[in-house]
């Protein structure tokens, strides 16, 4: 990836020049050239230039920062972490592995896998104050408020790793925060539903050991059934890392400021929760739950369609992905899978889902506006054939996610050229106006 202006081949540099057609002022900037992908243009310069800021509500068109972690193609339904494509590493690779790379740069060794995997082994066990944080939550708390209270309380348990300057201390607070969320996320459902914490086991992998700590109790034996722990790994993939989306660019602006990587994180669950992103495979099982019945589905189509009508097919379409979500097609199969497993043989809502596809691939409107399941499309009917209820639908997708943030949090940490994230706005407030006493307002 290069930071400077490339030369074209007549010997002049790539550059785009503007016009400002009020004064006929001139700005030459700079395009650079990322590894694949698109261009961009260098507007660092704009403001002292022309006086003007870009506006870009909704960042459609603007790319904030410089990354080597994951790259999307959008148009060819392409998701590489480190260059490798997601279908490999949803089929040969397992989640901690991923991490290792998306965190590293690097698959691992033998050598560096199995002292990874007991680093985070290790590390799986919460403060047992923590524990205390819980019972301040109402038992019906959603879990995904729980999370955002506890991963945020972790900085103040782990003060040996909140200093950001300290290379040490970044790698132990992303080794902690891999290896405790998902401990948190089964302590946030064990609290819902009234059961004892059940505390991780190291002779298990991270899969098992959070289906151990999420569905065992202690008085009887729980035997983990590895089809599930190898999907659940799979879905932990699949979601693990995502390049610049709402939650991620939330934690790289709240880390901006140098805040701590706990803090940041819990900023990262609170942005996630929203079902224009994380919140959505729980409200993918939620409207399929509405629609009830296959012979329903065109009426649900038609809303969808109708722009009057604020519903919209919940797992359909992507900010970045103008095709197939190349998650979704392992997502799909990984569904069938478990069903299978689970002796699952006719799900009305895997029915519904089938066909809801099925009609929305050769709709119309949504061929045109280039609408495909994204992601989180058959995610939830898994996870509800695992076990899981809605309200921890996102939990999961968090679990996995905290690895994807954290790295790109620490490779923002260690970009030299890193700044507080401060962008500007288009004011269209009132200008100065003089204070008005209580007694002369109308
Ligand atoms: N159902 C019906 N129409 C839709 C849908 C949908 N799911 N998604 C987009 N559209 C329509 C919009 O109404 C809009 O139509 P218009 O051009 O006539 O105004 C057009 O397609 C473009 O939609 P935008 O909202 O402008 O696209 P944007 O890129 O901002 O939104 C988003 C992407 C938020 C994911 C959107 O497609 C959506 O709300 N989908 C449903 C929620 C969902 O599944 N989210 C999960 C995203 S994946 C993830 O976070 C892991």
């Amino acid at each position: 990836m290069s930071q400077t202006p490339q030369t074209a081949g007549d010997g002049t540099a790539d550059t785009v020049t503007l016009i400002d057609n009020r004064n006929g002022k001139q700005v030459t900037l700079p395009i650079l050239h990322g590894a694949t992908g698109p261009d961009v243009i260098d507007i660092r310069k704009l403001y002292a230039a022309t006086g003007c800021f870009t506006y870009d509500p909704g960042f459609t068109s603007t790319g904030s920062c410089e990354s080597a972690i994951t790259y999307i193609d959008g148009d060819e339904g392409v998701l590489l972490h480190r260059g490798y494509p997601i279908e490999q590493l949803a089929e040969k690779s397992d989640f901690l592995e991923v991490c290792y790379l998306l965190l590293n740069g690097e698959l691992p060794n033998p050598e560096q896998k199995a002292k990874f995997e007991q680093t985070i082994t290790r590390h799986t066990m919460v403060h047992e104050q923590l524990a205390n944080f819980f019972r301040g939550f109402r038992r019906d708390a959603h879990p995904m408020a729980i999370m955002c209270g506890v991963v945020g309380a972790l900085s103040a348990f782990y003060h040996d790793s909140t200093d950001i300057n300290d290379p040490t201390q970044r790698i132990i607070a992303s080794h902690r925060l891999i290896a405790k969320v998902p401990t948190i996320a089964a302590m946030a459902y064990k609290y819902s539903v009234g059961q004892p914490f059940v505390y991780p086991r190291n002779d298990l992998g991270f899969a098992e050991n959070f289906l151990h700590m999420t569905f065992a109790v202690p008085c009887e034996q729980y035997k983990v059934n590895p089809v599930i722990a190898k999907a659940m790994d799979k879905i932990f993939i699949l979601h693990a890392d995502h390049e610049q989306n709402a939650s991620t660019s939330t934690v790289r602006l709240a880390g901006s400021s140098g805040a701590n990587p706990f803090a940041c994180i819990a900023a990262g669950i609170a942005s996630l929760w929203g079902p224009a992103h994380g919140g959505a495979n729980e409200a993918v099982l939620k409207m399929l739950e509405e629609i009830k019945s296959v012979d329903r589905i065109p009426e649900f189509i038609k809303r969808a369609k109708d722009k009057n009508d604020n519903f919209r097919l919940m797992g359909f379409g992507h900010r970045v992905y103008k095709n197939y979500d190349p998650r979704a097609k392992v997502m799909q199969q990984t569904c069938k899978e478990v069903l299978a497993e689970l002796g699952i043989k006719d799900d009305p809502l895997l029915d519904i889902a089938v066909e809801l596809e099925r009609i929305a691939l050769s709709d119309e409107y949504f061929i045109e506006k280039k609408l495909y399941p994204n992601v989180d499309f058959y995610s939830g009917i898994i996870l509800k054939a695992i076990g899981f209820p809605t309200s921890m639908f996102t939990v999961l997708f968090a679990l996995a996610r905290t690895v994807g943030w954290i790295s790109q949090w620490k490779e923002m940490i260690e970009d030299p050229t890193q700044k507080i994230g401060r962008p500007r706005q288009l004011y269209t407030g009132h200008v100065t106006r003089d204070f008005v006493p209580l007694n002369e307002r109308g």
